[in-house]
Formats: structure tokens, sequence, C-alpha cells
């Protein structure tokens, strides 16, 4: 690690005694555990500039929502260097809940993905927060995201692709806080609960919908399970074309 980061770090949470790369990493970036005589943190780095971008929003979203009930990482700071971003935070105990379901028998997960499922539903639940309320359809703000991400060639979905999410819009829906990448990676699991929201760059009033289809996309083709999921979110049910529309559709694009 650069002096120059290592200092700033320091500057924030006293001495660093280790710092030790996470076994479990994601794709986006690199995530590090920090300790110090305190407690640990987490820093996550990004190097890529699309990837800097969405840490930079993580970070802006931790810091706002830090005084908030919703469960998330604290924000502890967010330092920029020429070629990289790092996002400081607390570090939480528990595992994702992809790593939950792995080894898991078949009544253990309907318990996390009933618990999954329940989770998500109070959170569409509560009331959207001010901080997170913004102008424009969240919808059409991903798309011309979308559009950008396309010309740029900075993701898996094409032109082909865009045009026809852009001109079968689904009919809308009331908007409520949602996650904006809500997949089984990005929830922890502490004693069997969910217990934590991680990866929050996308963190927003939006629709509903994305979050929910990206959260079933692994249990589509597993009744059993997806009802498990179905007994604890009960607002509401994406239809198939919904489903697609979402994690086929757009999700291309992110
Ligand atoms: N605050 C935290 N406390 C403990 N572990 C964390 C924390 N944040 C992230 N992790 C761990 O680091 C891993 C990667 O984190 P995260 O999902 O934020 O990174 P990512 O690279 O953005 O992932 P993605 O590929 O989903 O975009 C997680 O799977 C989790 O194991
Ligand atoms: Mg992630």
């Amino acid at each position: 690690m650069k002096t120059e980061l290592f200092e700033s770090i320091e500057n924030v949470i006293g001495k660093v005694n280790t710092i030790v790369l996470l076994d479990e990493q994601g794709c986006t970036s690199e995530v590090s555990r920090i300790v110090t005589d305190e407690k640990p943190y987490i820093l996550k780095s990004a190097n890529k500039e699309k990837y800097r971008e969405w840490l930079k929003n993580e970070a802006h979203i931790l810091e706002k929502l830090r005084d908030n009930s919703i469960p998330l990482p604290r924000y502890f700071g967010f330092f920029e260097q020429l070629d990289s971003s790092h996002l400081l935070m607390s570090f939480e105990e528990g595992v994702t809940l992809t790593y939950a379901l792995t080894n898991a028998t078949l009544m253990e997960k309907k318990k996390l993905l009933r618990s999954f499922g329940r989770f998500l539903n109070h959170f569409h639940e509560s009331s959207p927060l001010n901080c997170l309320e913004h102008e424009g359809s969240w919808l059409d703000i991903q798309l011309e995201k979308a559009k950008g991400y396309v010309d740029s060639g900075q993701c898996d979905g094409d032109s082909k692709l865009l045009n026809s999410l852009i001109s079968n819009k689904p009919l809308p829906v009331n908007q409520t806080m949602i996650h904006g990448d809500c997949t089984t990676d990005n929830v922890l699991v502490k004693d069997g609960e969910i217990s934590l929201f991680i990866d929050v760059a996308g963190m927003t009033v939006g629709d509903p919908r994305y979050d929910e289809s990206l959260a079933i996309s692994d249990l589509i083709d597993e009744p059993e399970l997806l009802e498990a999921f179905y007994e604890g979110y009960t607002r509401y049910r994406v239809t198939m074309n919904e489903f697609k529309y979402f994690n086929e559709g757009l999700y291309e694009f992110f």
C-alpha cells in the first residue's frame, strides 16, 4: 500500500496493526481487512474508472446514511489517488448469503431465503428517506446510464438489447428505497439471519422489482426455494416478463 494512503487511513483510525486481503472477494474491487487495537475495518479499493465511480457513490451513500436505521457498514473515509480509490468502512461480522447457501441443507436454505425475503420486504416497505429521494424516474436514469456504458464499451449488454428495453418499459409501480444490486452476494448473514446490506453503490429510491428480480435470480428454477423467499417477501411478486426485463435485460448493463 502506498505510504500516502496508509497515512490517510491512520489519520482516521489510529495505528494499523495488520492489513490482510479477504478470502471472499467481489468482482469489481479488492477488499482487505484492516485491524487496529480498537477494532477491524474493511478497505474496499477499485482502479477501473467505472468501478471507481461506483465506489465513490457507495462512499457517499454510506456517509449520508451514517445515522439512519438501514443496516449497513459504517462509513469512515474515502480516499482518492491518481490511479485508485479506496473506501474505509466498519468490518461487519457474517458471511455473504451466497456463501451461507453453498453448504446448507434444504431446510437451512429455506430458512435463509425466508429471512432474505423478510429483510427485503421490510426495506421496500419502509418510508423512503429524504436523503435518497431524487428528481426523475429511476428507470429512465438507469437506461441513460446504460447508454453511456454501451457507447464506451463498458458493459455486457448491446445497443439492440438497450433499445428493446427503452421501447418495452414495464408499467410503472410505486417507487421505494432499493438496494440497486440486490444479489445474494450483497447481503450478509449472521446467526442464520440476514443482518446487513453491503455493496450499496446503487442504493436509492427506484423500482423495487429490480431488487426483487436480482434477489430471486438464482432461485427461479427451484420452486421450493422460491416459495421460501416469497414467504418472507409478501408485498409483490414479479411476473416472468418483469423478471426477464430486469434480470436478463437491465442488469446486463451494470
Ligand atoms: N463491511 C464489510 N464487512 C465485512 N465484509 C465485507 C464488508 N464489505 C465487503 N465485505 C466482503 O468483501 C466482499 C466483496 O465486497 P463487495 O460486494 O462490496 O465488493 P464488490 O467487488 O463490489 O462486489 P461485486 O462484484 O458484487 O460488485 C464481500 O463478499 C464480503 O465478503
Ligand atoms: Mg458485491
